[in-house]
């Protein structure tokens, strides 16, 4: 049996691939009093995209989620060509959510051809994932703006998982003034304590055992932040917990929440940030250290 996507149906989101029309439908319903929450994706959605679907409905009148793999976010050798593209089983597990809209443009209607503009992002946006995937968090900065503009909506809501890109984009937000408040959603985590993510998709049965290293290694950096150690002692056990199951490590690190900067405060709060990669994959993580 085929399924039409855009058969009228109770159960399933209705799917808008232009963005002048899906501005308008939230336009529409916010003018009529509604409210309306957002949350961007890249598809290949997981309890935790779920997670996020659920607390826009639980907030809002109406939910968008968009579904886009950003080419812009990806360097030549990264994986966009492989990035898994599920529209069909992403639709049903959002209409589950109560989502409204589906909002899945083309590449040439997000990035129109002779289109001469993009977003920079510095300060936050400069070290980790930044030095990491040189150019990444422009791409993350140009799209998301971009979706802001098809989807007017009054709340975004993104993951905790992705520590440094909620950063960078309230850090946007706020340079650029735009009229959308952002809501960070805690990390939802496998039972071993994974963080759910597309792309634990692409390991081995043997990698996905071994990927359980960033979730222990932050849990261990937990205990030892309550218990006073050190922020150099706290990075080379986690550097450790990565070695010891022989994940290649891109960066293991405490710093400041908001500026990611080094702590000013040894009392913190703080955010453990960790960055490994099992042969081809490459993960990560993080976890929220409270003041002390
Ligand atoms: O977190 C993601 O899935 C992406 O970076 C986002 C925010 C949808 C932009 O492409």
């Amino acid at each position: 049996m085929t399924t039409d996507m855009n058969t009228p149906n109770p159960a399933l989101p209705e799917i808008e691939r232009d963005p002048a029309r899906m501005r308008e439908r939230i336009a529409a319903a916010r003018a009529a009093g509604r409210r309306v929450g957002f949350v961007p994706t890249m598809g290949a959605l997981h309890a935790g995209h779920a997670s996020l679907a659920a607390r826009a409905r639980a907030e809002c009148d109406d939910v968008a989620v968009s579904i886009f793999v950003n080419p812009t976010q990806f360097a030549p050798h990264e994986d966009f060509g492989r990035y898994p593209r599920t529209l069909a089983t992403d639709c049903q597990l959002l209409g589950e959510q109560g989502v409204r809209w589906v909002f899945a443009p083309e590449v040439a209607a997000m990035y129109p051809p002779g289109a001469a503009t993009r977003v920079v992002v510095q300060g936050p946006a400069d070290r980790f994932e930044g030095a990491s995937r040189p150019g990444h968090f422009d791409g993350v900065a140009t799209v998301v703006c971009r979706l802001f503009q098809a989807v007017p909506a009054g709340a975004a809501y993104f993951g905790a998982k992705d520590w440094q890109q909620t950063v960078v984009v309230k850090r946007m937000v706020r340079d650029l003034g735009l009229p959308i408040g952002i809501i960070v959603c805690p990390t939802v985590r496998e039972p071993d304590g994974l963080a759910m993510s597309s792309r634990n998709a692409y390991l081995s049965p043997a990698e996905r055992l071994r990927a359980v290293a960033l979730s222990a290694g932050l849990a261990q950096a937990g205990r030892l932040w309550s218990e006073g150690t050190g922020v150099p002692a706290i990075e080379a056990a986690l550097r450790q917990s990565l070695a010891a199951h022989d994940v290649a490590c891109d960066y293991a690190a405490v710093v400041d929440p908001e500026s990611l900067e080094p702590l000013a405060d040894a009392s913190g709060p703080a955010i453990a940030l960790v960055a490994g990669r099992l042969g081809s994959t490459r993960l990560i993580d993080n976890r929220e250290l409270p003041r002390r």
